[in-house]
């Protein structure tokens, strides 16, 4: 198995984050981020980072090492080479963690929807990719008819094994394709990823014979893009997944120092902690220079969001933090977001992502010689004038006051995705120390399972359909 590039060529594919726009030297002091307050976390720096290494050893926390795990990389490779041969189409049933990870991979680096929309041939055996994730029923009739059966792997990927909007999804599909290709052909269309030990979807599969591959148990749904979760969807896309774990196993030994300024996960943890707590500038916006990196930003948005929003810190107080997450697309959002970011109230930090190198190049043609409101485009080329935008952007909003920070990507590949993911993991479990709370639970999402499990008849769940049927009736003067 190739595994490792020359390392001249991984520090070429190095990202790079700056942040000068965070900085009171730049965007002034009423909004900016003083040096002497990010080295007032250096200490806290060296805690936390101690901290979690402790969990990285102890195996209470599981992302950490996923990058090392050649063996699971390898069974995966191994089934997706064999089932790319025979299916056209694979289905995701999921949602959330279960999903957003898999659907950004498409998006960056097996060519999103446009892939989906050429020929077999065209695709050289990569099947097309679904995502249900919702439970909408008109989308889920739609996909169902679209993706014909008989050549449709259907993934089935829940750590729990008992999300309602899954576990249905599995059900409608399971008994489809009973319908479609006979019982005894059930199960090579089925695939399950879920945990070792636990959940519904365990049993069926132990009972069943489904091809099953394991979440481990120290790994949390939004944290598990380099679990089978990520990797089997990866390699069923064609894409190249020891590249992708490189990249992420890149990232760990340059985040392993536990010097703030020295460690990218760390530095933009901090800095966005800052924001909130020194100038009350709680929204982050991901605005990505990168329609490929676009699901990226929403992948980040779920795992920002579920691992910050809290309502106690780990001594049980009632604290309430949390940032809230925007994902935004340059340029096309310059056209729809950027004035409110310009000119509205001063509680957001956009985080740029770009790249330096598309793998395309498109030049402006020169047309019109008379006409010098288009003559000055000719000559010049997509690229160029993306990064002009975005540059433009940047620069606007320091003029405004308004700080950014831009991670940049060299090219778009496995090995700079691997560590952009890896990155923004370890960037959140840092910002849970900072947060003094726990970023690997999600008590808020599980209320709101049970009262639909309550509601939905479950054993196990009457109290909550009680407390649910005996809520404040709604009154008609409120309604319109
Ligand atoms: O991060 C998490 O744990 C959650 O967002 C889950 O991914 C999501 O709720 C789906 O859960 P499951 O994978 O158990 O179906």
């Amino acid at each position: 198995m190739r595994r490792w590039r020359s390392k001249k060529w991984q520090r070429r594919m190095s990202l790079k984050l700056d942040y000068n726009y965070m900085m009171s030297e730049f965007v002034g002091d009423g909004h900016g981020i003083t040096e002497k307050d990010l080295r007032g976390l250096s200490e806290v720096a060296h805690e936390i980072h101690a901290e979690l290494s402790a969990s990285r050893e102890s195996g209470e926390i599981g992302f950490f090492d996923l990058p090392y795990d050649s063996a699971t990389a390898e069974m995966v490779s191994n089934y997706a080479r064999r089932a790319r041969k025979r299916f056209d189409n694979v289905v995701i049933l999921g949602i959330g963690g279960s999903c957003l990870g898999p659907k950004a991979l498409h998006t960056s680096l097996a060519g999103g929807m446009w892939a989906n929309l050429a020929s077999r041939r065209a695709r050289g055996k990569i099947p097309r990719f679904f995502f249900a994730d919702n439970v909408d029923p008109d989308t889920f009739d739609l996909l169902l008819r679209f993706a014909e059966p008989k050549k449709t792997l259907y993934l089935v990927i829940t750590k729990s094994g008992t999300t309602a909007e899954t576990m249905s999804q599995f059900l409608i599909v399971r008994q489809m394709l009973e319908k479609k290709v006979g019982r005894k052909r059930v199960a090579d269309h089925l695939v399950a990823i879920t945990d070792g030990q636990h959940g519904r979807l365990r049993n069926v599969v132990d009972r069943e014979k489904f091809v099953d591959f394991t979440i481990p148990a120290n790994v949390g749904g939004r944290f598990s893009i380099f679990t089978p979760v990520g990797l089997l969807p990866a390699a069923l896309m064609g894409i190249d997944i020891d590249q992708l774990l490189a990249g992420a196993a890149f990232m760990d030994s340059r985040c392993s120092k536990d010097d703030l300024f020295s460690n990218p996960a760390y530095i933009i943890a901090s800095l966005l902690f800052l924001a909130d707590r020194t100038k009350e500038m709680n929204i982050n916006v991901m605005m990505s220079y990168s329609d490929a990196l676009y699901d990226v930003a929403d992948w980040f948005r779920q795992l920002w969001a579920e691992s910050l929003g809290k309502k106690l810190s780990l001594s049980g107080k009632e604290v309430y933090t949390g940032v809230t997450p925007v994902k935004a697309l340059g340029v096309t959002d310059q056209h729809s977001q950027t004035q409110l970011y310009m000119e509205g109230p001063f509680d957001k930090v956009i985080i740029f992502l770009a790249v330096e190198s598309f793998s395309s190049s498109m030049p402006i043609p020169e047309l019109y010689p008379g006409l010098s409101d288009l003559q000055y485009l000719g000559g010049h080329s997509l690229e160029e004038l993306f990064a002009a935008e975005r540059l433009a952007t940047e620069y606007a909003l320091l003029k405004a006051e308004r700080p950014s920070m831009t991670i940049t990507l060299p090219e778009i590949n496995s090995f700079t995705l691997g560590q952009l993911f890896y990155m923004l993991e370890l960037q959140t479990a840092f910002a849970g120390g900072l947060y003094n709370i726990n970023p690997f639970d999600q008590p808020g999402v599980e209320l709101g399972k049970q009262f639909t499990h309550g509601m939905m008849g479950r054993q196990g769940f009457e109290s909550m359909r009680e407390s649910f049927d005996s809520r404040q009736r709604k009154k008609d003067k409120f309604m319109a």
